[in-house]
């Protein structure tokens, strides 16, 4: 019985995963859930209920494009396709009817134990024999390419930080395991890995979790992460300055997609998924915020270094916006979704191509959004990353050097990898002369993640007085450990079309 189960299950590489794991590891997975698999943050606008997305077909969309913020726990895994034929008979088998939709996602009695989404790299694509053109070169080429236009060091050069497993072309796809439990994630993998079999090769694997305690939502430098999120026309309504977009900038083939009539139809309903591994040097950005911050008239040191710290964000570590609290941190104004959004850097008796005093122009929220500093076309995406790593040790704090792996797994979805995720980090957070039209022609580098290729940056307006003084970024906060570009495809085109016999 137990041999029947295994062989049912179809492992190839037997002697992995012994049948009798495989067995009870199936049955762990049976349970009905019971607390929600997301974290419900204060501060974050909350998700539509159920009736209030009639607009798209979101039993169709993978969970992850509309529904992926907070997620307790998130495992992502890498492989490659050895064997395309009996990968495609086992997606289809195993897994394409477990893919978890957004409809699933948006009620805990829906949820499944373990959510599982899966996409596709270029390669991977090609491997299965799709050979449409998806009219994304950046796709097309994959990250190792785009590395240098991303600002990252020589990838192809000993020494930097990118992964192994993301130099070249080699990783066919992902699959995004999440649940808030490593035990279910663990069960779930197995029963991947042993359906699989030796269809595929695991070549990477990032576990990514929220942050414990109060700390719940924040991303690893302490500041609530995923406030502001563009609001997906049909999906819910707005609220108070959240940015309204057309479904087609996020998903593919739908209204507001300029690429619509070269996409091929299966595309319709997918998004384009861009991955990348963001280490924080948490230790070594306390302590440069500690030493750099402006004393600042009427505020204590403390006090004026969490002001310096926000404004390089954009943010305090609640949430609340500098440009509507801009000397101290106000907890309820952060906590809140109504309030926490809604502003656009204008201000009465302000001239908003000089203002530095409510938020600097380089900062990570003005420069990744510039609101009312750019009038265009939304380049937007959603984010649905997770923080990775543990939490900083006592002696990495002494020391105010990381010696552990810790960040942001980063993800964002987008209907354009060259209008989202790839033109925000290159022609805003990079770009030293962005946002346009400020008496300073270059206000700087995002203080976050604008990178320079490794070489120094620096940022102007940081000091809430004197708007003429720059700030020496000297070293990298955030450093690429690269990532890769995945296609991210509807359920009926998994079933249809990618897996179709
Ligand atoms: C480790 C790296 C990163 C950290 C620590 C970080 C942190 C944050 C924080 C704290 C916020 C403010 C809260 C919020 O609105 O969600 C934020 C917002 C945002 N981030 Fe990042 N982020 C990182 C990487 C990125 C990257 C790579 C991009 C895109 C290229 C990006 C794009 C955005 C956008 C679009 C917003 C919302 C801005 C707004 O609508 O006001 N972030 N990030
Ligand atoms: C891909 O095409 C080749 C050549 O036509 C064929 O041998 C192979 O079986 C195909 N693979 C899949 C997974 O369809
Ligand atoms: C794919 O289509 C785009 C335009 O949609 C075109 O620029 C590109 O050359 C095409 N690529 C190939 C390999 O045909
Ligand atoms: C990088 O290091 C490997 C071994 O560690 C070596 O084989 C390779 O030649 C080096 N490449 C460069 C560009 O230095
Ligand atoms: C995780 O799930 C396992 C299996 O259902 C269960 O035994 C365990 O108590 C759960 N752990 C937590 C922290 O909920
Ligand atoms: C799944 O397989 C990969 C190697 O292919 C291995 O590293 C991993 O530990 C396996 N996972 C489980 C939960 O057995
Ligand atoms: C904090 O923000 C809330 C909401 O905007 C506001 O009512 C309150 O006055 C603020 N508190 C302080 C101390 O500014
Ligand atoms: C821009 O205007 C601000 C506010 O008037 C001023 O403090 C700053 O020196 C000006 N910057 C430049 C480069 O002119």
């Amino acid at each position: 019985m137990r041999f029947a189960v295994f062989l049912a299950l179809g492992a190839g590489c037997a002697a992995a995963v012994p049948a009798h794991d495989v067995l009870s590891q199936t049955s762990l997975l049976k349970g009905k859930r019971k607390m929600n698999l997301l974290q419900e943050v204060p501060g974050l606008v909350p998700l539509p209920s159920a009736a209030k997305v009639a607009g798209l077909d979101t039993n169709n969309i993978q969970g992850d494009i509309l529904v992926g913020m907070k997620k307790k726990q998130e495992r992502f895994i890498f492989w490659t396709i050895n064997d395309p034929a009996r990968f495609k008979s086992t997606l289809r088998a195993f897994i394409v009817p477990q893919i978890t939709s957004v409809q699933q996602l948006l009620s805990t009695t829906t949820q499944p134990l373990v959510a599982l989404n899966v996409a596709f790299s270029q390669t991977g694509l090609q491997a299965l024999n799709i050979t449409d053109n998806l009219s994304d070169a950046a796709f097309s080429r994959g990250q190792f390419a785009d590395a240098n236009a991303l600002g990252d060091p020589d990838p192809t050069k000993n020494g930097t930080a990118w992964v192994d497993a993301f130099r070249g072309t080699n990783i066919h796809g992902v699959f995004l395991l999440a649940s808030d439990n490593a035990t279910l994630l663990d069960a779930q993998e197995v029963v991947v890995n042993s359906s699989m079999g030796s269809a595929i090769s695991v070549v990477y694997t990032l576990q990514g979790s929220i942050r414990p305690g109060p700390q719940a939502g924040h991303e690893a430098f302490g500041y609530l992460d995923g406030v502001s999120q563009p609001h997906v026309d049909g999906f819910g309504t707005a609220f108070p300055g959240q940015q309204t977009i057309d479904p087609g900038v996020i998903l593919v083939g739908e209204q507001g997609d300029s690429l619509s009539a070269k996409r091929p139809a299966w595309t319709t309903d997918g998004s384009f998924l861009a991955f990348r591994q963001l280490k924080q040097l948490v230790p070594e950005w306390n302590k440069f915020i500690a030493s750099s911050a402006p004393g600042v008239p009427g505020l204590t040191h403390a006090q004026s270094v969490a002001l310096h710290g926000a404004r390089l964000v954009g943010r305090w570590k609640s949430g609340a916006p500098v440009d509507l609290s801009p000397l101290v941190d106000n907890a309820t104004l952060g906590a809140d979704p109504t309030l926490n959004n809604n502003f656009d850097y204008t201000h009465q008796g302000f001239d908003l191509s000089s203002d530095q005093s409510h938020c600097p122009f380089a900062s990570h929220v003005r420069k990744t959004r510039p609101r009312a500093d750019l009038d265009a076309a939304p380049n937007s995406i959603i984010r649905a990353g997770i923080p990775y790593g543990p939490e900083v040790t006592d002696d990495e704090l002494t020391s105010a050097t990381s010696t552990l792996d810790r960040g942001l797994a980063f993800v964002s979805y987008q209907s354009q990898i060259a209008k989202g995720f790839r033109f925000i980090q290159a022609s805003w957070a990079n770009n030293e002369k962005f946002s346009f039209g400020k008496n300073d022609t270059t206000p700087g580098f995002d203080a976050v993640i604008g990178a320079n290729r490794g070489g120094q940056r620096f940022m102007s307006g940081y000091d809430i007085n004197d708007a003429s003084k720059d700030l020496s970024l000297l070293t990298d906060f955030v450093v690429s450990k690269g990532g890769e570009y995945f296609f991210s495809p509807s359920i009926s085109a998994l079933r249809d079309f990618i897996t179709a016999p």
